[in-house]
């Protein structure tokens, strides 16, 4: 808004629309509901298994019937979607549990359908966790060291993601940040049959921090090395337009920022520039912190939590990826 409208509309007393809860509600810009909500689930093979990670109070490693249980509170709760991540038993250098036909993620997926249909089942698609070394992709060394190569791993992700759509898939969510993969899984998906399902790119993704806790609970830490050269620079903005620009062109349906409060600012302009449904991505990190100074009684999780859910709302997304998703179904079913 500019200043001629705000003086031609001056309001001289904004708090009178703040006089009682309801008014609040009637004026508010912005909402919160449980319907935008996808809560990440991590599978990995047994039986009764319920492996808490030690930085992520709350969030288990999980076999398929557990994932069975929490899936089907989150349904109950009103949360649409899961977002799923494996742990495969073993781990090789070509990340073959990633696209084997009774890989953990293709299990939890026919499981999932077949039990709770209407719940949206969304895979991350990357290698890192089954790959030997922890990388998103091939890795090559050489004189001058290791490097993960870009086309080779292309093949490996489209395997990926149209495997997990034939076992159910309904929304296949790249996170590897190898250039041409969204063109590369588009392709393969569409020649398996499988036009109808939608790509949700990570399509900002940055080199971040505040990945550490999910390290532990996806045991995918890279053995050697970081994940700079495919992963995104904190200090780019720009770029992450271009990024963002890239796989809407490859047919990406649905684009993605991560982490997510501290890029609020690519949030709203990726919004703003494209206006595709857009995901924000609450990392690991992100909610680590509000349970460690919630257990500490220093900040109160539920406002704190919903507070950040809020803007990243206010910021733009329309689609909000959380560990927190269940309580805050929770939270704003009862008020
Ligand atoms: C896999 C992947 C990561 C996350 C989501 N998908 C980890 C990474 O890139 O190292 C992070 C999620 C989180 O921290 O909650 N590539």
């Amino acid at each position: 808004m500019n200043s001629t409208v705000l003086s031609q509309f001056p309001v001289a007393r904004p708090r009178r629309l703040r006089q009682s809860p309801a008014l609040r509600r009637l004026v508010a810009e912005t909402r919160l509901a449980a319907g935008q909500l996808v809560l990440p689930l991590f599978v990995r093979a047994g039986r009764k298994l319920r492996q808490p990670i030690a930085a992520m109070p709350g969030v288990c490693q999980l076999s398929p019937d557990e994932l069975l249980r929490e899936a089907s509170a989150a349904h109950a709760a009103g949360v649409p979607a899961v977002l799923l991540f494996g742990i495969p038993e073993r781990k090789d250098e070509k990340a073959s549990g990633a696209f084997a036909r009774n890989g953990i993620v293709q299990q939890a997926l026919r499981l999932l359908k077949k039990e709770l249909p209407s719940l949206l089942v969304i895979t991350d698609v990357c290698l890192c966790e089954y790959m030997s070394h922890g990388h998103c992709g091939v890795v090559q060394t050489g004189p001058r060291g290791a490097r993960v190569l870009n086309d080779p791993t292309l093949k490996i992700l489209a395997q990926s993601a149209v495997s997990h759509a034939e076992a159910g898939a309904d929304i296949v969510a790249p996170s590897d940040m190898m250039d041409g993969r969204v063109a590369a899984i588009r392709a393969a998906l569409d020649a398996a049959g499988l036009a109808e399902t939608p790509i949700m790119s990570y399509a900002a993704k940055f080199a971040s921090a505040f990945y550490g806790p999910f390290r532990e609970a996806a045991e995918s830490t890279p053995k050697f090395g970081d994940r700079r050269s495919y992963q995104m620079d904190a200090a780019n903005a720009a770029e992450a337009l271009r990024e963002v620009a890239l796989d809407i062109r490859e047919g990406a349906d649905i684009v993605m920022v991560k982490p997510a409060l501290a890029y609020l600012d690519v949030l709203y302009r990726v919004k703003a520039e494209f206006g595709l449904p857009t995901a924000a991505y609450a990392v690991s990190g992100e909610y680590s912190m509000i349970k460690a100074a919630a257990a500490n009684g220093w900040i109160d999780e539920k406002a704190v939590t919903l507070e950040g859910l809020l803007a990243l709302r206010r910021a733009g997304a329309d689609i909000l990826i959380t560990y927190s998703a269940v309580d805050a179904a929770n939270w704003l079913r009862d008020g």
